[in-house]
């Protein structure tokens, strides 16, 4: 293998770099040409491919976002759309690619891989949604940043006795609300997978407000209420003046963490060597300590982790209020 492809496609996620750039450099290490396609699936149906050298790796690693851009095009599900893109890869002589991306770039790289381009998928989202992965690259850092954002919220609300809803990320995975909402300990958690009705998030801001609890901070994931009419109807209800924080895309930037890194580099690494090894329709993803790359098709139908559990043990302790 002579040339291989790294793209980053979907929601950007902190951590892409330092995978870009180990992409780059466990090539060099072998003598394989990296080209760098801009803006992900779309840039490879626009020809965006550009060769980079060893100097592309060397600043990005602790750069938040993707250096290289990334987009959604639900349009790649289309056949022509894919040839065009295979085509401009044989005419660069590109032989293999590297996606980095969330759920979305799977049957892309499955579908260009039965096309004759080996590709190996890294779990980039902040979502931590990708089933063949304990964790995903860009999770760990948007964690930290929603749970900082929440902290600071609750100094205010402490001392204006308030309550707070704050929305975060996930798009259909509760994991971001539950572990924000586990390390601040906030006293109401509804995650996508474990929604409680608003009836049961409002009676149970009175309950607290009754035993006169001065802060109270409730952490929804998006997607499921909205976040303006549900303060409205706690406020109302309980008497605490409520105020609603959409914590939008600023979940989604900022320096990757050391963990993100690791996990980052590590997999793009690992990607590498499958590549090399010939491989294509994988994968990658951390099992417990192990990285293992998976079979695409095989991962579509892993039910998400069930976290029931976990979130009942939290509710059931940060509810716990006594004056
Ligand atoms: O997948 C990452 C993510 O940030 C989700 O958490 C969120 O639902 C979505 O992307 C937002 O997408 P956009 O940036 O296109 O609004």
């Amino acid at each position: 293998i002579k040339k291989i492809g790294v793209l980053t496609s979907g929601g950007d996620a902190p951590g892409m770099n330092a995978a870009v750039s180990a992409v780059i450099k466990a090539a060099y290490a072998k003598n394989i040409e990296v080209y760098i396609v801009r803006d992900g699936y779309k840039g490879l149906v626009n020809n965006w491919l550009e060769k980079v050298d060893i100097n592309f790796s060397q600043d990005i690693i602790s750069r938040g976002g993707t250096a290289i851009g990334s987009a959604r095009l639900p349009e790649f599900k289309e056949v022509e759309v894919r040839e065009k893109a295979v085509a401009n890869l044989k005419n660069a002589g590109i032989e293999a690619l590297v996606v980095i991306g969330g759920d979305g770039s799977y049957m892309g790289a499955q579908r260009l891989t039965e096309m004759g381009i080996n590709c190996i998928g890294l779990p980039g989202t902040i979502d931590n949604d990708i089933v063949s992965s304990d964790y995903t690259i860009g999770f760990d850092t948007a964690l930290n940043t929603v749970m900082e954002s929440i902290e600071k919220i609750r100094d205010t609300m402490q001392s204006h006795n308030r309550c707070a809803v704050v929305e975060v990320m996930g798009n259909r995975c509760g994991d971001l609300a539950l572990y924000a909402g586990t390390v601040t300990g906030a006293e109401v958690i509804s995650t996508s997978e474990g929604q409680l009705s608003e009836e049961e998030i409002v009676n149970e801001v009175a309950r607290l407000s009754k035993l006169g609890k001065r802060s109270v901070i409730i952490v929804i994931s998006e997607k499921i209420y909205d976040a303006n009419e549900l303060a409205k109807k706690i406020e109302a209800a309980s008497g605490y003046v409520t105020r609603a924080t959409i914590l939008g895309h600023t979940q989604r930037g900022g320096t990757p963490t050391a963990m993100d890194r690791y996990l980052a580099i590590t997999s793009a690494i690992y990607a590498v060597d499958q590549l090399v090894a010939g491989k294509g329709g994988l994968y990658v993803g951390l099992d417990g300590q192990q990285l293992i790359a998976r079979d695409i098709n095989s991962t579509l139908n892993i039910p998400r982790k069930d976290r029931t559990q976990e979130l009942t043990t939290i509710r059931l302790l940060n509810s716990q209020f006594k004056k």
